[in-house]
């Protein structure tokens, strides 16, 4: 019998005997191979092994594969997923200008959704009855991947080792020597909890988490550190077409191609480090070092073309739309019908996005130095200190000041007549009323 999808999401892990044939999502780290082998002994499961290309640096993929098949996976899939991610997750970002807190450009937050997609997808053409995660119990991503699957099929019991096991890492790296499973890199602990794709790269954990220190040199493993950048700045220039980069420096190119250029030139001059105090879903405050060269490009360049080409009405209004279009993609609620609501706005805020923004990069900055579009609503001799433009009367401007300044001088002159203002936690004996300062 199949549930509603509105039944609540099971408390804990489901029993034993509901697990028969488990999709795993699979990195090929340490986690996810213990994983592998766990669930084959705890759950007396099956697993098909899913590892998932969002265009992730480096790495090497049939090596993964190789590997989850050599731990007992019945089946182990990859897919190449960069062109889909890059079209319906961070081409809708871009539209929004999607930034969460003061600089996370959400690259892990919009591939979680899609990866619970394609797992939901690979579940039942492999005829598995339940989604097996390496998140943590802190984190964010549990609550995508998990929001996801709840929302595109209620039937599918998910489990998360890592949340059940309480397995410290060295006793990780000891159940994996029983199991011969190979741990990359030898023993010692990993520096950094790592995780990128096409969009940008990030680092918890480790001296990360000491608040009182700079990252150390070797967090920055994508982008050139600033200070070693070349001493001569360069120009990029991003053509867009309704809100979707097209082109770089005059060359068309698809999308994946693009971001992966952008970030190569991004990187050299050490473009888009963010070091940022996040508020997580689950209550923590945390600290990320972010790397993401190919969003601090693009994202700089769509912000100012559209600045451009929309009135002061849209800019202002946009603004509080991205912000709410950014929480729901970062607190894992893609599928709410709040974020295709929102984005149907901003399809058509971007419908006039088009044009060609020129970006200096120089040792970590990008800085908009030029930019055209046909929809531009700018006319240089309306602007201009040097003309008097004859369609705009400056003789209007001060009938313009008065009029749009009138509730502002009048609430000054009215308060000033009156007195202070009394604030709630101290009401001023003038201010209280019949009942002896008790508020109804
Ligand atoms: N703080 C970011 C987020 O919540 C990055 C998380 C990185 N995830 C990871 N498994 N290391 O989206």
């Amino acid at each position: 019998m199949s549930s509603p999808a509105d039944a609540p999401t099971p408390a804990a892990a489901p029993d034993a005997d509901a697990v028969g044939r488990v999709l795993l999502l699979y990195s090929g780290g340490l986690d996810t191979s213990v994983m592998l082998r766990w669930i084959q002994e705890r759950y007396e499961a099956e697993i098909v092994a899913l590892t998932v290309n969002l265009g992730q640096p480096g790495e090497d993929f049939d090596v993964v594969v190789g590997k989850a098949r050599q731990l007992g996976a019945v089946d182990a899939i990859l897919l190449d997923a960069r062109e889909e991610f890059a079209r319906e997750y961070v081409l809708p970002a871009i539209k929004a200008n999607a930034i969460y807190g003061n600089g996370y450009p959400l690259f892990t937050a919009l591939g979680r959704p899609l990866i619970a997609k394609l797992a939901v997808e690979q579940a039942r053409r492999t005829g598995c009855d339940t989604v097996a995660h390496g998140c943590t119990g802190k984190g964010n991503d549990q609550v995508r991947i998990e929001a996801t699957v709840a929302a595109l099929d209620p039937d599918l019991n998910v489990i998360a080792p890592v949340r059940q096991w309480s397995m410290s890492r060295d006793e990780e790296i000891a159940y994996a020597r029983e199991h011969g499973i190979p741990v990359k890199g030898g023993t010692e602990a990993p520096p950094y909890s790592i995780d990128d794709n096409l969009w940008g790269r990030s680092s918890e954990g480790g001296e990360i988490e000491d608040l009182g220190a700079a990252p150390h040199d070797d967090v920055f493993q994508l982008v050139t550190r600033p200070e070693e950048a070349p001493e001569e700045p360069e120009l990029v220039r991003v053509e867009f077409e309704r809100g979707r980069p097209v082109a770089l420096d005059g060359e068309r190119m698809g999308l994946v191609d693009l971001l992966d250029r952008a970030a190569e030139v991004g990187r050299r001059h050490g473009v888009g480090i963010v070091d940022h105090i996040e508020d997580r879903i689950v209550g923590l405050k945390i600290r990320d070092v972010y790397e993401v060269p190919a969003a601090a490009i693009i994202l700089t360049a769509h912000r100012d073309l559209e600045a451009l080409v929309s009135t002061i009405h849209q800019n202002n209004f946009k603004r509080t739309l991205e912000d709410k279009w950014a929480y729901l993609c970062y607190a894992g609620l893609w599928h709410d019908p709040l974020r295709s609501d929102l984005d149907a706005y901003m399809e058509s805020a971007n419908e006039v996005v088009t044009g060609e923004v020129t970006l200096k990069l120089y040792k970590g900055s990008v800085t908009p130095v030029a930019r055209e579009s046909r929809y531009a609503l700018y006319d240089r001799s309306l602007a201009s200190f040097g003309e008097s433009g004859a369609q705009f009367s400056q003789d209007a401007s001060p009938g313009f000041i008065e009029l749009f300044t009138l509730q502002t001088r009048m609430a000054r002159r009215v308060r000033a007549q009156h007195g202070p203002v009394a604030g709630p936690d101290d009401p001023s004996p003038e201010h209280l009323g019949e009942n002896d300062g008790k508020r109804p």
